[in-house]
C-alpha cells in the first residue's frame, strides 16, 4: 500500500485533497497527515475521514527537525505533498518572519528528513519515492493589465509580497535539491482557487460571509485586480496527476484559464446569493451592490495574475473542469449549509484580525 505523508492538511487545500485522494483511492492508499494548526489549520474539515483506518493525523511543526524525521523513521513513506505554508499575502505584510521560518526553513526541513530517508549509499535514491511541492503563480510577480502576457514555467521570478518571496525562496530550495542530488520531486505553480473549507480571510470566503450577514464588502484599490480562479478539487486533481503522470524534476503551472477583476467576483457572488437564497429569507433584503465599500489599497498589490497551463495539459493531459459559473455556485452552497463551520472559524482571533486589517 502506498503511503502519503501530506503536510497541512487541515488547511483549505489540503483538506480537499485528502477528501480527493481518498474518493479515488479508497483503501489502496495510507495518508499522513502533518499539521500543526495554525489558525488556518481546522480538524473540522476533515471530518469526514478521521475515523478511516488508513489515515493518521499527527500534530507536529514542519520545522521540527526531530518530529519529522521520526515520521519518516516510523514508516515508510513514499509521496510527500507539501502543502504546509503561511498562505496569506496580507498577514505576510503585517508579520514576514512567521512567513520565512515556515515557508523556507519548514520546507528546508521537509526537503532534507526526506532526502535522508529515501537516499541510499551510493547517493541515489530508492524506487519510486517522490516530493511534490506546493507552490503559488505569485512567484511570478505581476503581468500588465492588458491580455498581452501568460505565466509560463519559463516566466523569471519577480516576487513581491513577502508571501510570495517565501515561496519563491522554498521553490528555489527545492530545485537546488533536484539539481544538486537528484532528489527526486516536482513543483507545481498553481493560480488562486477557491471552493469549500477555506478560511474567510481570503477574497472569496470573506465576500460571503460579509454578504450574508449583511456586512460591508472591503474591496481594495479599484477592484480592477485580476486573478486566475481555479475550483480546489481540479487542483488536487491536477496534483495528483503531476505525482503520477508528470516527469520528474519539472515544474508545472496549473490555471484555470479563468481570469476575473476582484469586482466582478464580488458582484458575481451578490447575484449568485440573490438567486440562490429563497424570497422568504430576511437576508435578502440586504445583499446588494450599496454593501461594496472600497478601501486603502494593499501595499504593493499585484495587478493581474494569469497562467498558461499548456505544459501540463500536453504532457499530461489535465485541465481545468469546473466552470466558474458552477464552481461558484457550489462554494455559495457550501458556505450557506455550513454555517456552523463559519461560525466556528470566526470567533475568537478572527474577530481580532478583521477589525485590526480593515480598521482604516
Ligand atoms: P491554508 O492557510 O488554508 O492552510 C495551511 C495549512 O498549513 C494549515 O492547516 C496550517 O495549520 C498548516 N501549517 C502552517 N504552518 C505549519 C507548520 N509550521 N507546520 C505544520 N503545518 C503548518 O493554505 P492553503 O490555501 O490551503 O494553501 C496550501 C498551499 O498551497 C500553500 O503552500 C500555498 O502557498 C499553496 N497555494 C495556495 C493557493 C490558494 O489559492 N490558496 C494557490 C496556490 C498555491
Ligand atoms: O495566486 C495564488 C495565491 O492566491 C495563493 O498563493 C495565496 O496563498 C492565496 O491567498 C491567493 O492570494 P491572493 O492575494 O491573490 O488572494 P486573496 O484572496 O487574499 O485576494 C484576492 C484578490 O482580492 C487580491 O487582488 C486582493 C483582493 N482583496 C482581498 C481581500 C481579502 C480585496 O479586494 N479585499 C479583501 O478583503
Amino acid at each position: 500500500m502506498r503511503t502519503y505523508l501530506v503536510t497541512g492538511g487541515a488547511g483549505f487545500i489540503g483538506s480537499n485533497y485528502i477528501h480527493y485522494m481518498f474518493r479515488k483511492y479508497g483503501d489502496s492508499i495510507r495518508i499522513i497527515n502533518v499539521d500543526v494548526l495554525t489558525y488556518a489549520g481546522n480538524l473540522e474539515n476533515l471530518k469526514d475521514v478521521e475515523n478511516l483506518p488508513n489515515y493518521t493525523f499527527i500534530r507536529a511543526d514542519i520545522c521540527d527537525k526531530e518530529a519529522i524525521s521520526k515520521i519518516f523513521a516510523e514508516n515508510d513513506i513514499d509521496r510527500v505533498v507539501h502543502f504546509a505554508a503561511e498562505s496569506h499575502v496580507d498577514r505576510s505584510i503585517r508579520n514576514p518572519e512567521v512567513f520565512v521560518q515556515t515557508n523556507v526553513m519548514g520546507t528546508a526541513v521537509m526537503l532534507n528528513c526526506a532526502k535522508t530517508a529515501w537516499e541510499k549509499e551510493d547517493g541515489t535514491f530508492k524506487e519510486d519515492k517522490k516530493f511534490l511541492h506546493v507552490s503559488t503563480d505569485e512567484v511570478y510577480g505581476s503581468l500588465p493589465d492588458d491580455d498581452s502576457a501568460f505565466f509560463y514555467e519559463t516566466t523569471p521570478y519577480s516576487p513581491h509580497s513577502p508571501y510570495s518571496a517565501s515561496k519563491a525562496s522554498s521553490d528555489m530550495l527545492v530545485r537546488s535539491y533536484m539539481d544538486t542530488y537528484h532528489f527526486p520531486a516536482n513543483i507545481t505553480n498553481c493560480s488562486n482557487n477557491y471552493g469549500p473549507y477555506q478560511f474567510p480571510e481570503k477574497l472569496i470566503p470573506l465576500m460571503i460571509n460579509n454578504a450574508l450577514q449583511g456586512k460591508s464588502l472591503p474591496v481594495y484599490g479599484d477592484g480592477r485586480n485580476v486573478r486566475d480562479w481555479l475550483y480546489v478539487e481540479d487542483h488536487a486533481k491536477a496534483i495528483d496527476m503531476v505525482q503520477e503522470k508528470g516527469r520528474l524534476f519539472e515544474t508545472y503551472n496549473i490555471g484555470g484559464h479563468n481570469e476575473k477583476r476582484n469586482i466582478e467576483i464580488i458582484e458575481i457572488i451578490l447575484e449568485t446569493l440573490q438567486e440562490m437564497l429563497p424570497d422568504s429569507d430576511p437576508r435578502k433584503a440586504h445583499i446588494n451592490r450599496d454593501l461594496i465599500t472600497y478601501v486603502q489599497d494593499r501595499k504593493g498589490h499585484d495587478r493581474r495574475y494569469a497562467i498558461a497551463p499548456d505544459k501540463i495539459k500536453a504532457e499530461i493531459g489535465w485541465e481545468p473542469e469546473t466552470m466558474f459559473k458552477e464552481g461558484i455556485k457550489k462554494t455559495i452552497a457550501w458556505y450557506c449549509e455550513h454555517e456552523d463551520w463559519m461560525k466556528n472559524v470566526t470567533s475568537g482571533d478572527y474577530q481580532k484580525y478583521y477589525s485590526e486589517m480593515y480598521q482604516s
